[in-house]
């Protein structure tokens, strides 16, 4: 860091100048150049699938040719959504989530990122009370978004996961309950799919937690950005349910829609309004065409069928086709690899537990063939110990051309089969 940045800015934003994750993804994202050989699977980029498309371009279509369109561009939003789109809301997630939802229970978000970045600093740091209170990640890795958002430093706490082997070349991460501790905790987070991994926490695990989490009153964020009940990317697992005590996210990115912003979030009246006084100094008021979309799409039905016959079988297709893509790849030049069960999400996590570099290095050699990976390291925010996964493993996504994913397979499997160490 230099002097100037030092004396310049604030401490979070030198922590934030600092931190490499989200940005450089985000970064390579906005900078593809177009380049033919360019291979792009590092971002979190939903698929362009057309018949998708064709829902969202004619829901917009509609949106231009109505009376409503002046009132789209030319009025504000209240902070977290007007009454009227939040009842609306209300009333279409109740049935998803298994309990009577009212508009108090509901807000409004440019993104869920931004929903997360209020959420986090809510419940952590110095509190009224004198306090200190921390965000406890169950099980890492963990979405990479959620690191550097909080104003207070050092606070997410992780323990190393279960690892359980599933099969020959596959594992899981699961929940570590003997290291389950909630001193000074304040909330817990846990993505369900886990972006980056795949993982789909069991419910019963998610139960345990909160016979726990609940004699304290602590509560648990469930980030659905893949999960039900759009784009319901959950494979054989259970759906989540709204109750007491959970706060849950939805995202319009992973169904299609990641240039309108439009995050949900589900929670008790309490939090709703302490997110709207959050709202209103950090956004002034939620965007409207995520909204005005969202009438649409909630009050014709379109989002069920859409996530049931086309969302899903198409991920589940491309999870297919990029596992025995990257698998033969890696046995033909006998690399070294585990990857965890794809469970949902459209994310593959791979390990090599031979690499003799670091992911890191990895993602920078992968990079100079213009191949875009993600390094697995950012994905363990809060993890103090000694875990060799963090520096063995990587993400990639599988919402891109079979082409594409071929050439980066055999791109990927070139590189770590010359970066292994040899076995005795
Ligand atoms: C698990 C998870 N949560 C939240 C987000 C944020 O998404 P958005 O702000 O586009 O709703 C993402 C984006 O990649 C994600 O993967």
């Amino acid at each position: 860091m230099t002097e100037t940045m030092d004396q310049k800015h604030s401490t979070w934003a030198n922590r934030l100048r600092e931190n490499q994750g989200i940005r450089s993804l985000m970064e390579d994202l906005g900078k593809q150049t177009g380049h033919p050989d360019e291979i792009l699977l590092g971002g979190g980029n939903p698929a362009h699938i057309p018949e998708a498309e064709a829902i969202f371009q004619e829901t917009f279509a509609n949106l231009a040719k109505e009376p409503a369109l002046r009132a789209l561009l030319g009025d504000y939003q209240a902070p977290i959504g007007n009454d009227h789109f939040r009842e609306i809301a209300a009333e279409y997630l109740s049935s998803h989530f298994g309990t009577s939802l009212r508009k108090e229970n509901i807000a409004f978000f440019n993104g869920s990122q931004n929903a997360y970045s209020y959420l986090l600093n809510l419940h952590s740091g110095p509190m009224a009370d004198g306090s200190f209170k921390k965000i406890l990640l169950p099980i890492v890795p963990e979405y990479i978004g959620y690191a550097d958002q909080t104003i207070t430093e050092g606070v997410f706490v992780a323990n190393t996961p279960m690892v359980k082997q599933t099969g020959k070349n596959r594992f899981q991460y699961e929940l570590n309950k003997t290291s389950f501790d909630l001193t000074d905790i304040g909330v817990l987070a846990i993505s369900r799919p886990t972006n980056p991994t795949g993982n789909v926490i069991n419910l019963s695990d998610l139960e345990w937690m909160e016979e726990r989490t609940k004699k304290q009153n602590i509560p648990i964020l469930i980030d659905l950005a893949y999960g039900n009940p759009f784009p319901n990317l959950i494979g054989k697992e259970e759906p989540i349910h709204f109750e007491n005590g959970r706060t849950l996210s939805l995202s319009f990115s992973k169904i299609g829609l990641p240039g309108v912003r439009l995050g949900i979030v589900i929670s008790d009246e309490d939090t709703i309004e302490t997110l709207s006084s959050f709202a209103a100094v950090g956004n002034l008021a939620v965007g409207n065409l995520g909204v005005y979309m969202m009438e649409q799409l909630f009050q014709k039905n379109l989002l069920t069928q859409l996530s049931e016959n086309i969302l899903r079988p198409f991920y589940e297709a491309k999870r297919n086709l990029a596992l025995a893509l990257f698998t033969d790849a890696f046995q033909k030049l006998g690399v070294e690899y585990e990857i965890h069960d794809p469970m949902g999400g459209f994310f593959l996590w791979i390990r090599f537990p031979s690499l003799s570099i670091t992911n890191h290095q990895l993602y920078h050699l992968c990079k100079d063939k213009r191949l875009f990976i993600v390094s697995g390291h950012y994905f363990f925010p809060g993890l103090n110990t000694d875990f060799s996964h963090t520096k063995e493993c990587i993400r990639l996504t599988y919402c891109r051309k079979e082409e594409e994913l071929a050439r980066g397979a055999q791109i990927l499997a070139e590189i770590v089969a010359s970066h292994q160490a040899k076995s005795e």
